[in-house]
Parts: C-alpha cells; structure tokens; sequence
C-alpha cells in the first residue's frame, strides 16, 4: 500500500488533520498554482457524484495537472465484466493518482492492496467518505473559529451515512458532544457507538429534532435519507421524510449555529432555509475544493512549501 493513500479518516493522527486544514486555507487564499505540470489523475466513479468528482477535478486543473476517467463505470470494462483488482492495475499504468468512489465498503482498501499508486476515497458504500470529513472539518473551523468542544447534532439516515462516520471519527481529537437524532431504523451504527464509549465521547439519542436539541446545537449537520443502500424500497419510503429542517425552527437556535449537509438534499432542509445566514451547505461545498487541493497534494508529496518555493524561484 502506498503510505500517501487515503482510505479512512482514522488514517491520519490529529496533526496530519490539522495540517491538511492549514493548507486548504492555503489553497482558498489562491487556488491557482500550477504545481502539478506532467502529473495525471484518474477519477473513477462507480457511484454517480456532483461535488466530490467535479470538486476532486476542479482540484486538479486549478493545480495544472491532467484527468482521465469515468463518471459511470457502465461507460468502462467493468460493464463486460472486469474485476476492480484488473481496473485498478491497468489503470495505475497510466496515472500517478487514483481517486475512486465505489458502491462496495472496502472497495478502497480493496484497491490499495493491488497497486503502489496513492488512493483517495471518494466514499465506499456507507462505509467511509474522508475527503468529505477534511472539508467539513474545514467549515467547522471557519465558523466557529475552532474544532474544539462543540456541540454537533447528526441528523437523518445515521446508519448509512458514510459523511457521518467519518466526520465522528474525525472529531474524537477534539472533545465534542454528539446529539445523535433518527427513527430507530436508521440509527448510528454500534460500532461507532461502541467507539465513543470507548473513548468517552459525549453523546445523546433521540427521536425528535426538537427545539430543545436544536437551541443547544453548533453544528446542525443534516443528512439525506440514501435510498440507493436501502435493500428494501417500502422501508426507504415508510422513513425517507422523518426529518424536515425549515426555518421557523431556527428561531431560537445559538447564534453561532452553522446548518451544514454533505448534500445532495431532498426533503430534509426545507428550502426557506437556503437564506437564512445560518445556511452554510452552499459555502461547505465551495470548501471542497481547497480541502480536496490540500489533499491531492500530500497524496503526490507536495507539500505548500514546496509551492512555495517553486513559485519564488
Ligand atoms: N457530498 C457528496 O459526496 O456529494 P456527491 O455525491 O455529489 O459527490
């Protein structure tokens, strides 16, 4: 495995986090450097995507480097039949980065252990979605000035929300409080309530986003209801529309208070939302690409300091 690659978000300790946030600030004061002349990059999504793809490959035009790849893996070989262990060999042949997103948790481990190229995850299944982690850490800290002792609600379909997952991992460096909210269907996972145990992570359950939740909340991070991992479709519809954020229930909410969302939405933020200032799903995705900048980076070795310095010579 290549030690540059990114799986999971427990890959990196809390200063590995802490750096990537420093260079996607970096990156978001000008996105411009043309750091990755001769270098290619392959996108392969076998799951469809908006922001993680385009984001990903604004990432790597805005740094000058080149992408090949495929946004609907029944346009590639693996609609004949070909196995992810010979697309991902063939297709190190060609790059010096794979960034991948795939229906199958594991799918990117998987994938490490077949090629010495880096790996970026681009989210397996409802397993894990670090990139997504990295920018979502970046809106957090930009809104609340900090990472540390926040209060963060979790919303929706916690059981395959990968964006979660990854997110509560991530924020075990930094003494939050969770206040986990879903039917009892799509709960969060044991394990991961196993690990806050574990590490003595506060956390709440509850059933109702109810003002009393909502008032003691940061970060409201919204999530969809994913219908494509359901493998029963009258289940996806007897729970697809429990939670509905509209503004009026924003009223008493703290000041500081950020409504975040991986997106895409559909029902569960209703769209007077999208003008409250307290919205910041929008900006959080604009964010993407900077974080995802500081990330193809260290996955080829490049650090700012090396941008730096070629850009004075
Ligand atoms: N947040 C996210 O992963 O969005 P896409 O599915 O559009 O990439």
């Amino acid at each position: 495995m290549n030690p540059n690659s990114l799986v999971s978000i427990d890959d990196l300790s809390k200063e590995q986090l802490l750096d990537i946030l420093a260079d996607a600030r970096f990156f978001e004061e000008n996105p411009n450097h043309k750091i990755l002349d001769g270098k290619v990059v392959a996108t392969l999504f076998f799951e469809p995507s908006t922001r993680t793809r385009l984001s990903f490959e604004t990432a790597v035009n805005r740094l000058g480097g080149r992408v090949i790849g495929f946004s609907d893996a029944n346009t590639s070989s693996s609609s004949k039949g070909e196995s992810l262990k010979d697309t991902i060999k063939m297709v190190s042949n060609y790059v010096d980065l794979i960034i991948m997103r795939h229906y199958q948790e594991g799918a990117a481990e998987y994938a490490t252990g077949v090629t010495e190229t880096p790996i970026i995850n681009a989210g397996d299944g409802s397993n894990q979605h670090p990139s997504q982690t990295m920018l979502d850490l970046y809106s957090i800290m930009k809104t609340q000035g900090g990472l540390d002792n926040l209060e963060i609600t979790m919303v929706g379909d916690l059981k395959y929300g990968r964006t979660v997952h990854s997110l509560l991992m991530a924020m075990r460096f930094f003494n939050p409080k969770f206040r986990f909210v879903s039917c009892p269907e799509l709960a969060m996972p044991r394990e991961y309530i196993d690990l806050c145990d574990k590490l003595g992570i506060k956390y709440e359950i509850h059933t109702e986003l109810s003002p009393e939740v909502i008032n003691s909340t940061d970060i409201l991070y919204m999530t969809r209801v994913q219908r494509e991992r359901f493998p029963d479709l009258a289940e996806y519809e007897r729970v697809k529309d429990f939670y509905s954020l509209n503004n009026a229930m924003l009223s008493g909410s703290r000041d500081n208070l950020r409504v975040l969302h991986p997106l895409p939405r559909l029902n569960e933020i209703s769209e007077d939302v999208d003008d409250n200032p307290k919205a910041y799903y929008f900006d959080q995705a604009r964010n993407g690409l900077f974080a995802r900048q500081a990330l193809i980076c260290r996955a080829l070795g490049i650090s700012v300091e090396d941008i730096k310095k070629a850009e004075s010579k």
